[in-house]
């Protein structure tokens, strides 16, 4: 079947390989990785940790979309040379619950119903918490981040799940808190982290915090604005906390009534701008809302301040795709749904005028950086791509684009690898912006198994540093993060 691939087919990849990437991973895992072509560089030094759904069924009964998958935290330890791999399932309440009784017990927000029909369903509004978005290690405190929820934190050694985690009791019992923070390293080398908690409703606040390294809180505001707001992301500059407001409108009469997962009852408005929401990080100033073109957006690549004005570099869809109750998301035709785009608004607050223009045509998603440059002006960016242009598909390649010559290199997998969110680590004492390597965790369809690219970020035209051939696959994952801590 594989080897036709490129006679039988225009596209850059096989459906039933990319499918193979949602099978449900319940073992876990602890070795030294010894199958690997190429070297390992020994000052890459540190733990990539990454979170993503680990199960895409109960016990054979499917969930409905991958987004509601119990959330498995994988972590990759560099150490002289050689790599430890462990994976665990954060042993989140419903986690537990689910695999004592084989079954599923709790709606997600993505669909996924407890068996027997809406009656089953009706009025039953307990989504359970999944731990499975992101994984951060700050304050000497590993957190498994799901945006609807309070973070769970575990043991960065052994992966163990510690339990909910209040952070000292500033999160409220089921008190969301999300799960993209941002890290600002300040002049004098301080890093300073930066996340939000989202109430949305018919008027919505955000609530921002900034926490020391030490796990500190440094500020704490909220801001109401009208309207529902679903909000993933933020980007941050020095001054402001930025997010955007999509044209989206909740009808939660389905959800309620047992039919249809909250997600599910998103509704595109395309009439509608979209409103960017500018939050002063000084926590004194009024926030600003302007508005733009209608979008849909996920995530933002990143913010910075120039000459006065505000720019924010974001993947944006045409629109929002609905999650449709009936729909079998391995069926997915990737034909049929919008391309993710990368994105530049250009916002005048003085004037409230806001410009935007599509910088490159690639459909693209997962954006990094180097993280010094986060809230700064950055002049290279990191992206999971597809292979071929201008087609829509499932991710394939890293795309690496320079801000200031135009320059693009794409390092593809192609056609039966599949890739993930790629991680910038910088080399250490390295200067250039560049310097560095990116971490890119690929699924083989041949091999029906994972690997980790070494990619040198310098030159993406290059032959990876070092591919390193797991035994097993881990299931298409969301994000995660490296720390030079070794555990
Ligand atoms: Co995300």
């Amino acid at each position: 079947m594989t080897n036709t691939l490129e006679k039988t087919s225009n596209k850059s990849y096989d459906q039933k390989e990319w499918q193979g990437g949602y099978r449900s991973q319940p073992n876990e895992y602890e070795y030294w990785i010894e199958d690997i072509e190429g070297e390992i560089p020994t000052d890459l030094r540190g733990t990539f940790f990454r979170n993503g759904p680990g199960l895409l069924d109960i016990n054979g009964e499917q969930i409905h979309h991958p987004f509601d998958g119990d959330g498995m935290i994988n972590a990759f330890t560099f150490d002289q040379g050689k790599v430890h791999y462990r994976n665990r399932f954060v042993q989140t309440a419903g986690y537990v619950a689910e695999k004592k009784a084989g079954k599923i017990l709790y709606r997600g927000v993505f669909g996924t119903q407890r068996p027997g029909g809406w009656w089953k369903n009706i009025f039953d509004l307990k989504n359970k918490n999944i731990a499975n978005t992101n994984v951060i290690y700050w304050a000497g405190k590993l957190l498994a981040l799901w945006e609807g929820a309070e973070p769970h934190s575990l043991q960065p050694k052994t992966l163990e799940t510690n339990g909910i985690e209040s952070l000292d009791g500033l999160l409220k019992p089921g008190q969301a808190f999300a799960a993209h923070p941002r890290i600002e390293k300040l002049a004098d080398g301080q890093d300073i982290l930066v996340n939000f908690s989202v109430k949305p409703g018919v008027s919505s606040s955000i609530t921002i915090f900034e926490f020391a390294p030490d796990g500190q809180v440094l500020k704490q505001h909220s801001h109401s604005f009208p309207g529902f707001a679903f909000l993933h992301d933020m980007a941050i500059t020095p001054n402001y906390c930025i997010f955007l407001q999509n044209p989206v409108s909740l009808d939660p009469l389905p959800y309620v009534l047992g039919l249809r997962g909250a997600a599910q009852c998103l509704k595109f408005a395309p009439n509608q701008p979209t409103k960017i929401i500018i939050i002063p990080r000084n926590g004194k100033d009024p926030m600003q809302i302007v508005e733009t073109a209608p979008c849909f957006v996920y995530h933002h690549a990143n913010a910075w301040e120039k000459d006065g004005k505000i720019y924010l570099d974001s993947i944006c869809y045409e629109s929002f795709t609905d999650i449709k109750a009936g729909e079998n998301f391995l069926k997915t035709n990737f034909d049929h749904i919008p391309v993710g785009q990368l994105w530049r608004f250009n916002i005048d607050l003085a004037s409230q005028q806001v410009s935007h223009a599509i910088l490159n045509q690639r459909s693209c998603e997962f954006p990094v950086l180097h993280p010094a440059y986060v809230g700064k002006e950055n002049r290279y960016l990191y992206i999971g791509a597809t292979h071929d242009l201008p087609l829509n598909a499932p991710l394939q390649a890293v795309l690496k684009i320079d801000h200031v010559t135009g320059e693009q290199q794409l390092w593809s997998a192609a056609p039966h690898g599949f890739v993930g969110e790629p991680i910038f680590v910088p080399r250490p004492n390295g200067e250039a912006e560049d310097d560095g390597w990116l971490l890119v965790l690929t699924y083989d369809g041949r091999r029906q198994a994972s690997d980790l690219i070494i990619l040198d970020a310098k030159d993406l035209n290059k032959e990876p540093i070092a591919r390193l051939h797991l035994k097993h696959h881990i299931p298409f994952g969301l994000h995660g993060s490296f720390t030079p801590a070794v555990f």
